[in-house]
This record gives structure tokens, C-alpha cells and sequence, in this order.
């Protein structure tokens, strides 16, 4: 029934989660793609409600103040399109309701990613996957996003048989507090207090001036929840159980945006310059490689972009159809909020 549901042309959208890390960004690109909303409802926790966030204006909605509402079941009533951002015991909690009301979630949480039922989408990948959506879409893990970004179109000019990834992740893909904790970690370190002062909440250990092997929960093979995401999330959004993946993920001290090295063994031959056409004309991607003249993408120069960058292209000679390469990536743009409001435009289009 709900398949069958026509989205409006000017939605209301409700963005759960609004006064965190991702749903601040979400305010900003329903701004920046003048999103057509007809209303924008910011939702978040009870700690919040009444509270004002600056929002700049999108479609009918005129640039002022949205006060923050306390998110319960009867906040969706009305509601078009749901952006959830509040973590995935909110998202389970709340999916119901927000089906019931006639919505469509696009949830960043990792609740539903690998239901059957429910798409995963990065729009420049599968935006076909859509169309099966039964009330929920999932948008990926924000590492697995800017891979596969720069996986489709290399997949395309031979099938994939095996990737080998390793992350450079930033401090803010574990959220706002987590953001802040690098900030003044750093200042308290510097200012000499001892370790066992140190303030260590968001992380296992201390992150400034650290590298963290250790992303989410562990799992039982000896890998992390978020290497085994990008594992099953690849496989999925690609379409190929067979394309095998390994990954390692490593928390960094820097403030946005994720880097990857990867590493892409194909089945058949790939030149270094075919896959840089390729990537120069894939949507989303935007190549920056030029080693000599010291350019390449990196998460100090790049935060607040769109695409997902690459650099540092070149063979991998120890296989017999490798390449290498780096990509970096704003997490809470592409990652999250952007890839999710993308998804929302394939609705209404
Ligand atoms: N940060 C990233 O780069 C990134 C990337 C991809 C996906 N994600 C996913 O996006 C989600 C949010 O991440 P974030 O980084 O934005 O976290 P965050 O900065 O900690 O923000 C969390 C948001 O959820 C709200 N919230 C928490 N508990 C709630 C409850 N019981 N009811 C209603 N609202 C509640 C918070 O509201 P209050 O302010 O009222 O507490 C806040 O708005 C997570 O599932 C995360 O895995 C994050």
C-alpha cells in the first residue's frame, strides 16, 4: 500500500535527530539542494525540546528558527519523509509509528541495514533499489559509502573479485560529543595533564595525538561490528555475494572526514589510465592526483565538500589485475546526511 503511496512534490520532513552531528547537517543540505519541503520539523530528545536551531530555508520553508521537538510516535503525523539521525534503538523504536503515519524513513542508523526487506542506497550506485522500499530505506555506513562511490565504476569496466580496505576515520563519525572530546583533549594534553587525567568518554582510549584499530563493538571472528559493516554493506549494495572484502578500521585524531586505502583486484585486465577516465567521469567522484605537485585528497583540506576524492591512483603489482588508491571523503556530508538527502530526492523525482 505503501509502495503505491505518491510522495508529494513539496514533502514535509521531519529530521530525527536534529541537533546532532548528522542532523545538523541535514538542516544544511536540505538548504544547500533547496530541498522542496513544504514544512521541516526538527526532532530530537526530551533534553532538547524547545531549544532553537538556525536553519537557512529550503523549498517552501522560510530561512528562521526551528524549535526542537520532543521525538515520540505522534511526531510523524503529517509527516512525508522521516531523516533519521538519533541511533538505531531510537529508529527500531520508532519505525512503526513513522510507517503507520504514511512516511518513508531514511535511516543513517545501522538498525536495518542488512534486513531483507529494506534497500541500502547510495544513489550513484543502486538508485534502482529504491523502488522496493517497504516504508524504510537504509542509508550505508559512512566508510562503506565513499567505497563504493569509487568501487562502481571501476566494478563497471571489469567485475571485482577483491578489495582490501583500510580506514582513516574521523573523530565525528562517532558524533558530536565525540568531536568536542578530541578538541579538548588535545588542549588538556598539551597543557600537560597527566594520562589518567584525561578526559575518555567517546573512545576506548585517548584519541588525540592516538590511532584506535577498534570501531564499534567487537565481533567473534577477532574483526570489528564496523569491518564486518563494510564487508556486508559492499556486498549488498554491489549486488555480488561473491566480491570479497577485508577491512580495517582505525578511529584518527582528526576532525572530519574519513580516508580510505584501497586496494581492487580485478578479473580481468584494468589499466591505471582506464580507471582514472572511469573516475573522472563518475558521478560523485572527483579526482585529485598529482603526487609530484603534492596533490592529493586529504581530510584537513576537504571537509564540508561532496564528493568523494581520489588520489594516489596507481597498479598494485602484487596481484595480477590490482590497483591502489586513496580516497577521502566527509563523512557527515556524503557519508550521511548528503547520501540520505539524495535518497529523498530519488523519491520525489
Ligand atoms: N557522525 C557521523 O559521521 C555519522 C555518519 C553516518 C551515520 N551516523 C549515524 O547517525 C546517527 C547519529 O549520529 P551523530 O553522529 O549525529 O550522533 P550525535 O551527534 O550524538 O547526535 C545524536 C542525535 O540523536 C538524538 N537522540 C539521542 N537519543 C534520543 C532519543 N532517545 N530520542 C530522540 N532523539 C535522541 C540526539 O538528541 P539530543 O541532542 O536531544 O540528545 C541528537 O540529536 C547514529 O546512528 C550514527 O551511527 C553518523
Amino acid at each position: 500500500m505503501l509502495k503505491d503511496k505518491q510522495m508529494p512534490a513539496n514533502p514535509v520532513v521531519a529530521v530525527a535527530g536534529a541537533t546532532g552531528a548528522v542532523g545538523a547537517e541535514f538542516l544544511k543540505v536540505l538548504h544547500d539542494v533547496d530541498f522542496p519541503a513544504s514544512e521541516v520539523r526538527a526532532l530530537a530528545s526530551a533534553r532538547s525540546a524547545g531549544k532553537e536551531l538556525d536553519f537557512e530555508g529550503c523549498g517552501q520553508v522560510p530561512a528562521g528558527k526551528l524549535i526542537v521537538q520532543e521525538m515520540t510516535p505522534e511526531s510523524f503525523e503529517g509527516v512525508d519523509i522521516a531523516l533519521f539521525s538519533a541511533g538505531a534503538g531510537v529508529s527500531k523504536a520508532m519505525r512503526d509509528a513513522v510507517v503507520a503515519a504514511g512516511a518513508v524513513m531514511i535511516d543513517n542508523s545501522s538498525a536495518f541495514r542488512m534486513d531483507p526487506d529494506v534497500p541500502l542506497v547510495v544513489p550513484e550506485v543502486n538508485p534502482q533499489d529504491v523502488a522496493w522500499h517497504n516504508g524504510v530505506i537504509a542509508n550505508p555506513n559512512c566508510s562503506t559509502i565513499q567505497m563504493v562511490v569509487a568501487l562502481k565504476p571501476l566494478y563497471d569496466l571489469a567485475r571485482i573479485k577483491r578489495v582490501v580496505v583500510s580506514t582513516y576515520q574521523a573523530a565525528s563519525g562517532a558524533g558530536a560529543p565525540a568531536m568536542a572530546e578530541l578538541y579538548d583533549q588535545t588542549r588538556a594534553f598539551l597543557d600537560g595533564t597527566p594520562e589518567g587525567e584525561l578526559e575518555v568518554n567517546a573512545f576506548q582510549h585517548r584519541i588525540a595525538f592516538n590511532c584506535i584499530p577498534h570501531i564499534d563493538v567487537p565481533m567473534d571472528d577477532g574483526s570489528t561490528k564496523e569491518e564486518w559493516k563494510m564487508v556486508v554493506e559492499t556486498k549488498k549494495i554491489m549486488g555480488d555475494d561473491d566480491l570479497a572484502v577485508s577491512a580495517t578500521c582505525v578511529r584518527v585524531p582528526v576532525l572530519r572526514c574519513h580516508g580510505e586505502s584501497i586496494n581492487v583486484e580485478f578479473a580481468g585486465e584494468v589499466t591505471v589510465e582506464q580507471a582514472r577516465a572511469a573516475l573522472e567521469a563518475a558521478a560523485g567522484v572527483q579526482v585529485m592526483d598529482d603526487l609530484a605537485a603534492c596533490a592529493y585528497p586529504m581530510p584537513g583540506i576537504l571537509a564540508g565538500t561532496d564528493g568523494v576524492f581520489i588520489g594516489r591512483l596507481r597498479r598494485d603489482e602484487s596481484v595480477e589485475h590490482g590497483l591502489a588508491f586513496w580516497d577521502v571523503a566527509d563523512q557527515i556530508r556524503k557519508g550521511a546526511a548528503l547520501n540520505a538527502v539524495q535518497i529523498a530526492q530519488l523519491l520525489i523525482s
